[in-house]
């Protein structure tokens, strides 16, 4: 094939022997179809460039779709406001993993299974000493994720199938331990085991909340529901960051454990799943609703890098299906709480309002996301705001070992490695350090 580069810069493409060029077409279920390049390019002198993915499938998949134009998102292909409102956790991650929703046996036996792994090998309990009281409990959670590579290397064979359902299984079943622990460790509050008499949710926050002292201790069932559908709302969410990075990282073949690590980094940034944690940020420095249009006035001017933190999205242009359904759960967890005013919440209304109706806002199609307030309602559980992205990744390891799991049975799984274009200097002579100037 000849490439041609024409005046206006683009490329014409000219197969040898003068017939037109036909790329393959790969259509999925539902959404944008692709044009499959992969047999396009074989040498080094053309690449295809879509610096941060934006218009890039690296794979298929049949787990989550996202329509960010019409603001829907399926799992399996349900709806995330049917499965929030009548599925409880434990059932969505069995869909996630599975493909299918459990039947009331199914669920048992995978909830059985579940809280048979919640418990942390004895010798983790030292890890956590080794960090400082004031490490960022994300820090802690990265780091003893990883470290549970150590306790289930030489023992996983990634080629079994059990072997990869068992690493997934206790992926999912410990991390709300580790999650709690770390919580407790930046508290100086004493570890607390699994109950496993309690469900998913209800059993994270008593490992959170609970104290030997306190022996008649229960959590309150209006935030054990609202914590179940908060870990809903944020399992899983097709290729983000993080998702990419628990891919690429198991597509060399690495540790499953080590992998989920790297998910977690990834999730941490701002323009990821820390993101919960900075919108409370951002809500507290505005101070109150008198503050909003001065505010707005910054974000507009991309004055110091302000953004509007819980607005905007790489697909949704249209609302976050989930932030939806997350103001809704806010007002429910205040209402039965008893606040009937909340300062956070109508100033976070607020700007939602004012956001809606501004150009800046309306031409990007930027819209609030899942972020903009499950912070609020955390806060009102009383979470503080270092957890918040913890708790992102509690629910999303679903989604990263779901991904994994895919990706990894995939036939003709390859390894991940993007190209580059090379703008850097072009080979040169090497100086010996003497004669540099
Ligand atoms: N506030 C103000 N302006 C914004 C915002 C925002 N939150 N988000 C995007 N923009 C602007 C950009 O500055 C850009 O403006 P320009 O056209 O004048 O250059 C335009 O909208 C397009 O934005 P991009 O940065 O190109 O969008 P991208 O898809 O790369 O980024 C992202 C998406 C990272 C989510 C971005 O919207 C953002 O930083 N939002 C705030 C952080 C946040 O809430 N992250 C959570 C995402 S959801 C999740 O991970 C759970």
């Amino acid at each position: 094939m000849d490439t041609v580069k024409t005046e206006s810069g683009f490329y014409s493409l000219t197969p040898k022997d003068g017939a037109s060029l036909s790329l393959p077409r790969v259509s999925g279920t539902l959404g944008a179809d692709a044009i499959d390049i992969r047999k396009l390019f074989g040498g080094d002198d053309l690449v295809t460039f879509d610096p941060g993915f934006g218009n890039t499938a690296a794979c298929e998949s049949r787990i989550t779709f996202i329509d960010g134009d019409k603001g829907i998102l399926l799992h399996r292909g349900y709806p995330i406001e049917a499965l929030s409102e009548k599925a409880t956790f434990p059932e969505v991650a069995y869909l996630l993993l599975n493909g299918e929703l459990p039947t009331a046996a199914e669920l048992t036996a995978f909830d059985d299974t579940l809280k048979h792994h919640t418990m942390l090998h004895e010798q983790i309990r030292n890890f956590f000493n080794g960090f400082r009281r004031d490490a960022h409990p994300m820090a802690m959670l990265c780091g003893t994720v990883g470290a549970l590579s150590a306790f289930y290397h030489d023992s996983l064979n990634m080629t079994k199938q059990e072997h990869r359902d068992l690493a997934a299984l206790r992926l999912i079943a410990k991390m709300p331990t580790i999650a709690a622990w770390a919580f407790s460790y930046s508290q100086g509050f004493p570890f607390v085991y699994p109950d496993n008499r309690l469900g998913f949710a209800e059993n994270f926050m008593h490992m959170m909340f609970a104290l030997p002292s306190e022996p008649n201790y229960k959590v309150n069932p209006v935030f054990a529901k609202a914590m179940d559908r908060i870990l809903i709302l944020h399992a899983d969410h097709e290729q983000n960051a993080s998702t990419s990075t628990v891919r690429i990282a198991g597509s060399t073949g690495a540790n499953p454990f080590a992998c989920i690590a790297a998910g977690i980094a990834a999730l941490w940034g701002p323009a990821h799943g820390g993101a919960n944690e900075a919108v409370l940020k951002m809500l507290g420095e505005i101070g109150d609703k008198s503050q909003v249009p001065e505010f707005i006035r910054k974000v507009k001017n991309k004055e110091d890098g302000v953004k509007l933190m819980g607005f905007g999205h790489r697909v949704y242009k249209n609302f976050d299906p989930r932030a939806k359904i997350m103001q809704r759960t806010c007002q429910e967890v205040l209402g039965e709480l008893g606040i009937r005013h909340e300062p956070q919440l109508e100033l976070a209304m607020e700007l939602e309002r004012i956001a809606l109706e501004d150009d800046y806002f309306v031409e990007r199609k930027l819209y609030p996301n899942v972020d903009f307030y499950s912070g609020i309602i955390l806060k009102a559980m009383g979470i503080p705001t270092s957890m918040f992205t913890v708790l992102f990744a509690v629910a999303r390891t679903v989604g990263w070992v779901s991904q994994w799991k895919e990706m990894i049975e995939q036939p003709g799984q390859r390894i991940s490695r993007p190209r580059q274009i090379y703008t850097g200097a072009a080979q040169r002579a090497f100086v010996p350090i003497g004669e540099r100037g």
